[in-house]
């Protein structure tokens, strides 16, 4: 038989899927716990990998709120955690459990004017290739449809333990800010637009951070997308 193309009996390329941002779904949740387990490998304790109840229960209260990036295999490479609260929670001093009802978002106020980072994690096997910058891009459209006028977070700095001793939690975040330091998490939430507005000391308890988080906020209403 003649065939048009001559290479057609070989097996064509696989066609790589694109890197793409979706809801979390019930399905999603071991993935997102092994993830979870990969991102915080000891000596961080079982709780920075929340419980399957903790995970189910950010779908009941702000389903819309829950991301996750799918990798070009088709496997959950990162997991952006959302609520909502008022400006005056969120900007004010306070501690992660606090503010997130211990994980399970029972704060959660369905008017809030902030849209709340509970948290943000990318597999370290994909990190530093914008997946992060993918997840910012859902949370702030969805800020955006929600008619929210901040995104807030508790940033971590991870790279404090390293310089602790030289130098106290804000003046390390000051040399981050100025770009004479690199902090693994802050630096590149700073990319994304985030401008610091105070210290969270006791934040969470953390032995990279020395239980230290940094408030940042970026406004919605305004800015430039993502
Ligand atoms: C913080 C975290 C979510 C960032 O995820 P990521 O996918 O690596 O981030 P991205 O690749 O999207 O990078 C974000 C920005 O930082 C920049 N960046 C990333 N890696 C960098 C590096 N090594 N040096 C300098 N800049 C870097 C990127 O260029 C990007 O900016 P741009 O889009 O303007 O170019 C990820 O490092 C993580 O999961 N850390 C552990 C968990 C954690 O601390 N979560 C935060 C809780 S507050």
């Amino acid at each position: 038989m003649y065939l048009l193309n001559p290479y057609a009996l070989w097996p064509l390329p696989q066609q790589a899927m694109p890197i793409e941002v979706r809801g979390r779904r019930e399905s999603d949740i071991s993935d997102v716990r092994a993830l979870m387990q990969r991102a915080y490998p000891p000596p961080h304790g079982p709780e920075a990998v929340w419980a399957e109840s903790n995970l189910l229960a950010h779908l009941s209260v702000f389903p819309e709120g829950q991301f996750v990036a799918i990798g070009r295999d088709g496997e959950i490479i990162g997991s952006a955690t959302s609520m909502r609260t008022s400006a005056r929670q969120a900007m004010a001093g306070h501690t992660w459990s606090d503010i997130t009802g211990k994980g399970q978002l029972t704060t959660h106020e369905a008017e809030g004017d902030v849209l709340y980072g509970v948290n943000i994690v990318v597999d370290p096997a994909h990190q530093g290739c914008g997946v992060a910058r993918m997840l910012y891009k859902a949370r702030f459209g969805l800020a955006q449809e929600l008619g929210c006028r901040w995104i807030v977070a508790g940033a971590r700095i991870p790279g404090y333990h390293e310089h602790a001793e030289a130098m106290s939690a804000p003046e390390y975040v000051g040399a981050v800010v100025h770009g004479s330091l690199f902090d693994p998490t802050l630096s590149k939430q700073l990319r994304m637009g985030f401008r610091v507005w105070g210290m969270l000391p006791g934040y969470a308890p953390d032995h990279e951070t020395l239980d230290q988080a940094v408030l940042i906020i970026r406004p919605v209403r305004g800015a430039h997308a993502l």
